[in-house]
């Protein structure tokens, strides 16, 4: 039922095929993926306009299985409730599982060569995730100790891509800083050095760059 029964039988519609999408949303689902989905309404006459705001909100290729009664409900203002049921695709599900795992097992092994943090990291890894069936390779430029470079190629390995990596770094750290973009940062904060980050490479073992 709507939160808000001052509504009309369309606004109550609304905020109800709203409240379905943040649910479906939050587990990773959609309305793509609705099975069926049943309607009551406390006055069948109010079938048009309550229709007029379904047919808005449903995918047309993925349209579920639909029900519409007219029934009682349980507080005297609420004109429309609904209950809908999605596909539970257990597929999808193991592949996010996996993904996640290839994650937390590549993200720990780098977290100590990295300035960035996990949440930086994953929002990185979900952009690979992305592009993965794409042609093109990876490219960080100030790529410090390598960290982040060292866990796309962990990833694309077990990920199984065909793609490279290449990182780039002056190894001077920061260029003259800009005092009121990059104080209190000063000339040479952030060098790395090279031979750390290949001793860091052959640590890590087989990564495509
Ligand atoms: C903020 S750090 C990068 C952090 C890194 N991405 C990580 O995940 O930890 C900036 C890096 O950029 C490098 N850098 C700065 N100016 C550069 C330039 N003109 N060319 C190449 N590297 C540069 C610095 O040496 C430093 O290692």
């Amino acid at each position: 039922m709507a939160k808000d029964l001052d509504k009309d039988v369309k606004g109550q519609t609304k905020e109800i095929v709203d409240e379905i999408d943040r649910l479906l949303a939050k587990c990773g689902s959609g309305k793509t993926k609705l099975l069926s989905a049943l309607i009551w309404l406390t006055d069948i006459r109010n079938r048009a306009p309550m229709n007029e705001v379904w047919t808005a909100w449903v995918d047309p290729k993925n349209m579920p299985a639909r029900a519409c009664v007219e029934a009682k409900l349980a507080d005297p203002n609420a004109l429309v409730g609904s209950w809908s049921s999605p596909r539970s695709d257990t597929r999808e599900r193991s592949v996010s599982a996996d993904l996640d795992a290839i994650f937390e097992r590549n993200y720990a092994r780098v977290e100590p060569y990295t300035l960035l943090m996990m949440a930086q990291v994953r929002s990185i890894f979900d952009r690979l995730v992305e592009v993965r069936e794409l042609p093109g390779d990876c490219i960080e430029f100030g790529a410090f100790r390598g960290g982040l470079s060292f866990f796309l190629g962990l990833c694309i390995v077990d990920m199984g891509l065909a793609k490279r990596v290449a990182m780039l770094d002056s190894f001077q750290g920061l260029p003259p800083p800009d005092e009121a973009l990059d104080a209190p940062f000063e000339q040479g904060t952030m060098a790395s050095d090279l031979q750390e980050v290949l001793r860091v490479r052959a640590e890590l073992g087989s990564t495509p760059w």
